[in-house]
C-alpha cells in the first residue's frame, strides 16, 4: 500500500474528514482495501457497537411509474410479472415480522401511485400499533405526502440519490429530475425523518470523483443511513449488457463512509451478496452494521426482481431470520434488540 493511503486512513479515522481528492485516492487504491476495512471496522465498533440491526424488508408492490435504465421494475419492462399486495396482506407481513423478532420493518415498492397518501397512511397507522419502527421506501412524493406519512407513523425514509452527478442521473433515470430528488431528501430531513440514501456503484461513466462527491453529499445531508450497492446488469433493461459494478470498489466506499460518517447506519446490501457469496459478512466486517432480510413471502420474492440472481428467493422469512442470526453470531457480533435509531455522539455520554 502506498504511504499516502496509509496516512489518509489515519487522518480519516481521527478527524472523520477528507477532501474530495483524498477520497478519490483511497477509492482508487485497491492495495489499501484491507487496511481501510480494518480501520472502518474499528470505527464501527467504537461508534455504533457490535450490534447488527436487522430490518424486515416487505416488498409490497413491484409496479412502478418510473423508467430507470438499470431497474427491472421500470415501467417499460414487459417481462416482469407485476403484483401488488393488499393492505391487509401488508399489515399481516408486518405482524409476522414482529413475531420473528424484528423491531423495524421497511415498506418498499416501486413508485406505485395506487398507494395514495390516504391508503399509505391507513397502512402506517395499523402497523404503528404493532410497536414497530417503520421505514418507507416508495420513491419520490410531494412534501405534503411525506408530511402525512410522517404524521401517520413513518420514522425513516430510504431514497437513494443513486448518483450526485446530475448528467449521469438524467441519462439513466429518464424523465426524472435530479433537482426533485434532492428536494425530496431535504424535505425528508426537515420533516424529522431519519433519512437514508445511497449510491448505485458502477453506472457506466461514473468516475471516482463522482463517488467522492456522493460521500461529501452524504456528509452535507448528515445522512442517517447510507446503502451502497453495485450495479447488477438486468437483461430486461437498457443496461442489460453493462459491466457489473465492482465489488471491491463498493467495499472501499462503504469503509470510507464509515470513517467519514461514523454514527451512520450502513447496511450490508443484498446486491453485495448477490455478487459474492458471504458478501454481507465481508461488508459487515468493513464498516457496515445493518442487514435487511427479506420478510416478503412466497413467489413475490422472485417477482420483486430489481436485478437477476437475487438471493433467498426460495427461502422463507423464518429461514432468512435464522440464517442471518447464525451468521452474525458466528462473526462474534449480535443482533441488536432495540429499534435501531441512529446513535448520536452526544447521546452516548
Ligand atoms: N443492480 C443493483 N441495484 C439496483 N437497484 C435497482 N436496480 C438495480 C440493479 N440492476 C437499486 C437502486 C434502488 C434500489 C432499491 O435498488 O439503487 O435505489
Ligand atoms: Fe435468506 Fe440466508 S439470509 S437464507
Amino acid at each position: 500500500m502506498a504511504g499516502q493511503s496509509e496516512e489518509l486512513i489515519i487522518k480519516a479515522k481521527e478527524t472523520h474528514g477528507l477532501t474530495r481528492q483524498e477520497i478519490v485516492t483511497l477509492l482508487g487504491d485497491a492495495s489499501a482495501e484491507e487496511q481501510l476495512a480494518r480501520a472502518a471496522d474499528a470505527v464501527r465498533h467504537e461508534f455504533v457497537g457490535d450490534g447488527v440491526h436487522l430490518r424486515g424488508l416487505i416488498e409490497f408492490s413491484n409496479i412502478c411509474r418510473q423508467d430507470c435504465c438499470y431497474c427491472g421494475l421500470r415501467r417499460e419492462n414487459g417481462r416482469i410479472e407485476r403484483y401488488r399486495l393488499t393492505e391487509d396482506e401488508i399489515v399481516e407481513l408486518a405482524r409476522k415480522a414482529k413475531g420473528y423478532g424484528y423491531r423495524t420493518v421497511v415498506l418498499q415498492s416501486g413508485e406505485d401511485m395506487h398507494f395514495s397518501a390516504p391508503v399509505m397512511c391507513r397502512i402506517l397507522r395499523r402497523i404503528r400499533q404493532l410497536d414497530l419502527a417503520i421505514t418507507l421506501s416508495i420513491g419520490e412524493r410531494s412534501r405534503e405526502e411525506y408530511k402525512a406519512f410522517r404524521e401517520a407513523g413513518a420514522d425513516r425514509y430510504l431514497l437513494r440519490i443513486e448518483t450526485t452527478d446530475a448528467a449521469l442521473y438524467h441519462r439513466y433515470d429518464p424523465g426524472m429530475s435530479h433537482e426533485n430528488r434532492l428536494r425530496c431528501l431535504w424535505d425528508l430531513r426537515e420533516l424529522g425523518y431519519e433519512v437514508g440514501t445511497g449510491t448505485l456503484v458502477g453506472l457506466p461513466g461514473q468516475s471516482l470523483a463522482s463517488l467522492a462527491d456522493d460521500v461529501l453529499f452524504y456528509q452535507e445531508l448528515d445522512a442517517d443511513m447510507i446503502g451502497i450497492g453495485p450495479l447488477i446488469p438486468n437483461g430486461d433493461t437498457p443496461l442489460g449488457k453493462a459491466q457489473p459494478g465492482d465489488f471491491h470498489l463498493t467495499r472501499r466506499m462503504v469503509s470510507i463512509l464509515r470513517l467519514l460518517l461514523p454514527e451512520a447506519n450502513i447496511p450490508a446490501t443484498t446486491a453485495m451478496e448477490t455478487m459474492v457469496p458471504r458478501g454481507r459478512e465481508v461488508i459487515l466486517s468493513s464498516g457496515a452494521n445493518v442487514v435487511m432480510p427479506n420478510v416478503t413471502e412466497g413467489d413475490y420474492r422472485r417477482k420483486y426482481a430489481l436485478y437477476p440472481g437475487k438471493i433467498c428467493v426460495a427461502d422463507t422469512p423464518a429461514d432468512c431470520r435464522q440464517c442471518m442470526q447464525g451468521r452474525i453470531a458466528a462473526m462474534g457480533r449480535f443482533v441488536a434488540r432495540d429499534k435501531g435509531f441512529r446513535h448520536h455522539r452526544e447521546a452516548k455520554i
